[in-house]
């Protein structure tokens, strides 16, 4: 029976660096659900946060700890900080191109709550494509695509594997060490940024087994996204754009964000979020608007070519033209409880890393361009602690149970859009101690429904964001109770 050293489950950053990490006389596989492309890294727009040097650490600290409200795991974050250096410094040797100014220096740009410019981009604001193109040019090992895993193999505190559906086939894979990677639950929310492959399965799973989630309550909003299209993921309009200078204006071109926090465009992004919901709400609705037009036309098609070109096909001509936006879902804060070696409790070989994870690194909320720079830091060291493991002799115990028959159901799609709805308007941005009870019933109510495998691991998890959001009474960071 084939088994393979390491199973990476996903084709992201903290999957894909993670491979990179493994020699090549082990053997690997890495799946992911599509093509390796559909996932959150590649629709990264802004950057790599990293300390900018030695002195920085201490400023890149405390900026993620007042971002996250201090809820963060200290110990994470210093982690993070401190081996930004040397991560940003390995990929840069390996070959990965960030964008520099013309004497050939790096150029940093700034976002949301980071005191300083410490950000790195590429391709302007087409980071992920780039970064996820060289990691993937990287990667040695064997990647396998159209793999949806539907169920871990866990037995007395081992995992041995999981049971995947590769082209229509249920197919087990076994591994001596699993590391998921699947990223986070963007498809839960009606309004998202994040690839369509996002959809909460494994934590579904997760939860199912008991395996700790923490920190679901804190799911991100991402203020500035373009919602009007027909397509599931929303555009976004990355944050270094008010970092570089553009405003958030109303109908008459007002700035209203100081109204709301000193900092105005550049507060942390629970704060602006939450300020044009707001906004919104006390002004019937009006459309609030991503105002470029101080921009030098030439800078902006060379700083934003992606955004450019994209919204051009939409009919709208940047810089001149605003562009209505609304907060949308954007990265899961909270996630599987895992240490800062990605290590999950209470499963010897199992491992979470990246934004499938909690390794309380983010607090209450993510300092913009933290989440790359998480995956590889967390990727590196999940794989030194795999490595520094003994080989163990085991058997492998049978595994009765196949969901595989019934993944889907006549009707989930109804249900799913029904939760998507719920999770938008009852466990979003603006939360009340009612609207999250009658999500909590409503949940419920799908969930004895005759429906499919795979919306039950969306309502698995749903259920843990709800019940999470419930059990802290006092807002904090991106948990908001009004
Ligand atoms: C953005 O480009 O605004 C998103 C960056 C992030 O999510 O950290």
């Amino acid at each position: 029976m084939k088994k393979y050293d390491v199973l990476i489950i996903g084709a992201g950053i903290a999957g894909l660096y993670s491979a990179i990490n493994i020699p090549s006389d082990k053997e690997v596989l890495v799946v992911c659900k599509d093509v390796p492309w559909e996932c959150n890294t590649f629709y990264a727009q802004g950057g790599l946060a990293t300390a900018m040097n030695k002195e920085d650490i201490a400023s890149h600290i405390e900026d993620t700890m007042v971002a996250g409200s201090y809820h963060n795991n200290r110990d994470a974050v210093e982690i993070m900080s401190k081996i930004s250096l040397e991560t940003t410094k390995d990929i840069i040797d390996k070959g990965m191109e960030f964008d520099k100014d013309e004497q050939g220096n790096i150029l940093y740009t700034k976002e949301a709550a980071h005191s300083i410019s410490r950000i790195v981009h590429a391709g302007g604001d087409a980071t992920g494509i780039y970064l996820h193109y060289f990691l993937m040019v990287q990667n040695k090992h064997k990647l396998q695509k159209n793999t949806l895993v539907y169920d871990l193999l866990i037995k007395e505190g081992r995992c041995y594997g999981v049971k995947a559906i590769v082209n229509y086939k249920p197919i087990t894979i076994y591994a001596d060490n699993i590391i998921i990677a699947s990223g986070g639950v963007g498809s839960l929310y009606e309004f998202n940024t994040n690839s369509r492959t996002i959809s909460a399965d494994i934590h579904g799973i997760c939860a199912e087994k008991g395996i700790p989630l923490a920190d679901m309550e804190m799911m991100q909003f991402h203020p500035t996204v373009f919602v009007k299209t027909p397509y599931a993921r929303k555009l976004l309009l990355t944050e270094a754009l008010r970092g570089e200078g553009a405003f958030i204006v109303n109908e008459n071109g007002e700035r209203f964000l100081f109204d709301y926090d000193e900092r105005g465009e550049l507060a942390s992004r629970d704060i602006v979020s939450r300020a044009i919901f707001d906004y919104k709400r006390k002004n019937n609705n009006e459309d609030v608007y991503l105002d470029f037009s101080m921009f030098d036309k030439d800078f902006f098609h060379k700083r934003f070519p992606n955004i450019t070109r994209s919204f051009l096909a939409l009919g709208y001509h940047f810089p001149t033209d605003r562009v209505p936006i609304s907060p949308a879902f954007h990265y899961a804060v909270g996630g599987i409880k895992s240490d800062t070696y990605g290590r999950v409790d209470g499963v010897t070989n199992l491992f979470a890393i990246g934004e499938a994870a909690s390794t309380g690194v983010h607090g209450a909320n993510r300092l913009a361009s933290n989440s790359l720079l998480e995956g590889l830091v967390f990727a590196k060291r999940s794989i030194k602690y795999i490595l520094a493991q003994k080989k163990e002799d085991y058997e492998i115990p049978s595994f009765d149970k196949d969901y595989a028959t019934i993944l889907h159901k006549e009707n989930d799609k109804e249900y799913r859009q029904r939760l998507r709805s719920i999770m938008w308007h009852d466990i979003g941005i603006i939360r009340t101690k009612d609207d999250l009870k009658r999500a909590k019933n409503l949940i419920y109510d799908i969930k004895n429904q005759d429906i499919g495998r795979l919306l039950e691991l969306r309502l698995n998890t749903a259920s843990a964001i709800v019940e999470s959001a419930l059990a802290r009474d006092e807002s904090l960071g991106a948990h908001y109770i009004e």
